[in-house]
């Protein structure tokens, strides 16, 4: 079974694949990730974010640490927005992605484009999204957590921009699957968005976990 949560900056989409990933016992990627870390290599080798050459030219990530904390920053995943836009950036990281959603037993995979572009055929499609300013709340919250001086009118305008580049590139922009489940999860705690998103995948499915998973290995 594959499953693809899809969904706008800090609209909890991660926590919820994740979380879905425990439940029913697949593995799970995050694509933003990928993005996120061909944006370090690109800083780290100091090229330009408006070059598509030099963009594409970051995308090997054999050296990448995907541990490392600094692909979660704000800059990073600014750039990652920036060069995710380019053709050449998605066509060399989107078989990764097709591999690991074809894995044999399944797999859940959470970004932008998982239920259009990577794995049309996903038996289950999430679309996870919440207003901005409950994004931007949460964002800011996180970063004021981890000690990061910052101000909610910067991180608001931030998810905005964000949200607008993502929405209106040509190649693969942020969009609802046809066949997809909205959920919104602006008013829920991240427990209820959990157990209404396992909801639905069992509505989608007719399944419960310990059907859905493999053999444990
Ligand atoms: O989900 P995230 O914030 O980690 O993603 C960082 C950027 O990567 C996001 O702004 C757009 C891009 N991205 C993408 O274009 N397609 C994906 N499947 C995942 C992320």
């Amino acid at each position: 079974m594959i499953i693809a949560v899809d969904g706008p900056a800090a609209s909890g989409k991660g926590t919820i694949a994740r979380a879905l990933a425990g439940h029913f016992g697949l593995p799970h990627m995050d694509t933003g990730l990928l993005y996120r870390a061909a944006a370090l290599n690109l800083l780290g080798m100091g090229g330009d974010p408006e070059s598509e050459f030099a963009a594409a030219r970051a995308c090997d990530l054999s050296q990448i640490d995907f541990d490392d904390p600094e692909l979660r920053s704000e800059t990073v995943g600014g750039v990652a927005s920036r060069i995710s836009a380019y053709p050449l950036v998605r066509e060399a990281l989107l078989e990764r992605q097709r591999r690991f959603a074809g894995q044999p037993g399944g797999a859940i995979l959470d970004g932008r484009d998982v239920g259009t572009v990577i794995a049309p055929a996903a038996e289950v499609k999430l679309f996870v999204t919440a207003s901005p300013e409950v994004r931007a709340q949460r964002r800011y919250a996180e970063l004021r957590r981890i000690g990061l001086d910052v101000h909610f009118p910067d991180v608001l305008a931030d998810i905005r921009a964000r949200d607008e580049r993502d929405r209106s590139r040509a190649a693969a922009p942020l969009q609802v699957a046809e066949d997809a489940d909205l959920l919104d999860t602006s008013d829920m705690t991240i427990s209820a968005a959990v157990q209404r998103a396992i909801a639905l995948v069992e509505a989608r499915t007719g399944q419960s976990a310990q059907e859905t998973a493999g053999p444990a290995s």
